[in-house]
């Protein structure tokens, strides 16, 4: 099992944009079972809130239903919990860092690096319009089909 959470500011954008485009990934990968996502924030404003209207009416227009996620703060059990920590951006990444516990064995990564989508930060579409939110779609939508297709790749096959 592969556990991966995804982390941005507010968990209400980019981090359950992404969540929602790769469960669809892998679900159609038919990865379910070896995969697990999961996404939080580093600033507790939204804790309980579904994601932003804008998030969730444009990942409905890619066919993906994020409105039943509820925002949460990274917590100090994260840093066990899950094997990476998928930062949205360099600056979330910083506070993911600082934040380690002692005894902390997750990968801090950027997303879009460990997707191999070449280096670079998810934009906080927050203040912007709905065209951030598709810039957002497509960055957290690529990498979700990458994640997707290695895991695929690296998954043993099951004996016949
Ligand atoms: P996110 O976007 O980190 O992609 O969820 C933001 C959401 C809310 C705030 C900032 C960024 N905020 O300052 O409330």
């Amino acid at each position: 099992m592969t556990r991966l959470l995804i982390v941005c500011l507010g968990n209400i954008c980019r981090s359950p944009m992404a969540e929602g485009a790769l469960r669809a990934r892998i679900r159609a990968a038919g990865l379910d079972d070896v995969v697990e996502v999961d996404s939080c924030g580093t600033g507790d404003w939204h804790v309980g809130n579904p994601p932003d209207p804008r998030a969730v009416r444009c990942a409905a227009g890619h066919g993906v239903d994020i409105s039943g996620l509820r925002a949460r703060t990274l917590v100090t059990s994260d840093y066990q919990a899950f094997d990476v920590l998928l930062c949205a951006d360099a600056s979330t990444a910083r506070i993911v860092r600082s934040r380690a516990p002692d005894g902390a064995t997750a990968e801090i990564a950027l997303l879009l690096d460990w997707a191999g989508q070449g280096g670079g930060n998810v934009p906080d579409p927050y203040t912007g319009d709905a065209a951030g939110f598709e810039t957002v779609w497509t960055l957290v939508d690529d990498a979700a089909r990458a994640i997707a297709a290695r895991q695929r790749r690296g998954r043993p096959s099951v004996p016949a």
